[in-house]
């Protein structure tokens, strides 16, 4: 296999142990949950509460697995110091072994006061979700690559150990990964950098409100997942399911004690009457 790093994002047991047992190199429970599972508009109103739970599942599913939590803006809105307490949370109560953290206003004092707890940080810079107004490609002309360039240069220099690219032009993305010693992970950031990421119900096609240009489904898990709800639901109804394979017996002996039993009921009423 190509050395490059491969992420998936997880948000549940199951799909974690997936992606173990893929051999995936590391899960990234991203904040993406709250647009692809939780059916929040954005990710703006993930809470710290809802992350945990879903990177709690995660590492239950995936044991072994490096499990990156990603900070949620409701994580990080207040300053470093509640990035911090939001981080700690992510390692102890959640197992996980490093966080994602977006560009942001106050991300190099957060990095910094991360970096000095020990806390193993992948900053993410071009697209990030939790600060743009419009979800578009950035960093299309020299004055917003620049700003690109240097906010990942100043996340490396601050001790980021991985840097997600998201939505940027494909040159752009081979000039930082050049010019870095940390590894560069593009989502719709062109073939150059050290690994790809992608949200797991974009590649599987579960997840089906839109489909941004950089996702490669790989499968569209959808169409047959309504055809089984569907069959489910005419079996029921048609009495075809469950059939005598899904039942559970009982011995006749047994069944013929526990009727006669119920008909053996007290007959009385209250007034000890028979009616
Ligand atoms: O939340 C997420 O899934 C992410 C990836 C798109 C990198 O941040």
């Amino acid at each position: 296999m190509h050395g490059k790093l491969c992420l998936l994002t997880a948000y549940d047991a199951p799909t974690a142990a997936l992606l173990e047992a893929c051999g995936i190199d590391m899960i990234l429970v991203g904040d993406s949950l709250g647009m692809v599972v939780l059916g929040y508009p954005s990710t703006l109103p993930v809470t710290m509460d809802e992350m945990i739970h879903h990177a709690k599942a995660v590492r239950r599913g995936a044991p072994k697995s490096f499990i990156i939590g990603d900070l949620p803006l409701k994580g990080i809105e207040k300053g470093p110091r509640q990035a911090l307490l939001s981080s700690k949370r992510f390692i102890k109560e959640a197992g996980c072994d490093a966080v994602k953290l977006e560009w942001g206003p106050h991300a190099l004092q957060t990095i910094g006061i991360l970096r000095k707890n020990k806390i193993r940080v992948m900053g993410h810079v071009g697209l990030t979700p939790q600060t743009v107004k419009k979800f578009k490609v950035q960093g299309l002309d020299a004055a917003s690559a620049l700003k690109i360039w240097r906010q990942a240069r100043d996340f490396e220099r601050h001790g980021a150990e991985w840097l997600v690219l998201e939505c940027v032009p494909a040159a752009l993305a081979e000039f930082i990964t050049k010019n870095l010693k940390t590894p560069t992970l593009g989502i719709g950031a062109g073939p150059h950098c050290g690994g790809q990421v992608l949200v797991f119900q974009d590649m599987v096609g579960i997840f089906k409100k839109f489909l941004p240009k950089h996702v490669k489904r790989y499968m569209d898990l959808d169409t047959p997942m309504r055809k089984a709800v569907k069959r489910f639901a005419r079996e029921v109804k048609s009495g075809v399911f469950p059939s005598k394979k899904q039942q559970f017996g009982m011995p006749k002996t047994e069944f013929e004690k526990f009727i006669s039993q119920t008909q053996g009921r007290d007959p009385r009423n209250k007034r000890g009457e028979v009616p």
